[in-house]
């Protein structure tokens, strides 16, 4: 199945020169959507995941059908006042703009094994936070999933000793 038909690309959204890519219209296609989630969860069905955790907004919408079909809990990184107990935070860079994210105290346990999920890795920034996050809580992040690479942003290169899936990679 040709998933790249159900991007829809936005020049210069949200801003110049950024070429936007839309999942929605992926989303909004039972098949399409039910494909991409089963390619990830093959990807992570040998790995003995305990726990999915994903960045808002989008690493909810892919993370938590993974999570489901595999079994284990999801845990969300959200952005500041977001989560209502005991939080750590993470401060990053996107590819447009600044951040912090945050992730609550005991959303994963000492040892747990965790794949981290989200639609799109661009820069990385967000998926090294993420990433920066679980192991704080002393998670071992064991793959990393995503539908889309950016891949002449080089998020690779900041996640080097993680396995990564990712669906569809554009290179300009
Ligand atoms: C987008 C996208 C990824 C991130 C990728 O999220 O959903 O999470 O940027 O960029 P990076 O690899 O350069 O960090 P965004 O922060 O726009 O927010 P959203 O998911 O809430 O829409
Ligand atoms: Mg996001």
């Amino acid at each position: 199945m040709d998933l790249e038909k159900y991007i829809a690309i936005v020049e210069d959204y949200p801003s110049k020169g950024i070429s936007f890519k839309d999942i929605t219209p992926l989303m909004a296609d039972g098949e399409a959507f039910k494909h991409a989630t089963d390619q990830i969860v093959e990807f992570a069905k040998e790995k003995e995941i305990d726990i999915v955790v994903g960045p808002e907004a989008r690493g909810f919408i892919i993370g938590c059908p993974v999570a489901y079909a595999l079994g284990v809990g999801f845990a969300p990184v959200r952005k500041p006042g977001k989560l209502p107990r005991e939080t750590i935070k993470v401060d990053y860079s996107l590819e447009y703009g600044k951040n912090t994210l945050t992730l609550h105290k005991d959303a994963v346990k000492p040892g747990q094994r965790v794949l981290i999920i989200d639609d799109l890795l661009a820069t990385g920034g967000t998926i090294e936070a993420t990433k920066n996050l679980v192991e704080k809580l002393g998670g071992k992040v064991v793959g990393a999933a995503f539908l889309i690479e950016l891949s002449y942003l080089n998020g690779r290169d900041k996640l080097k000793d993680i396995d990564i899936k990712t669906l569809l990679t554009y290179d300009d």
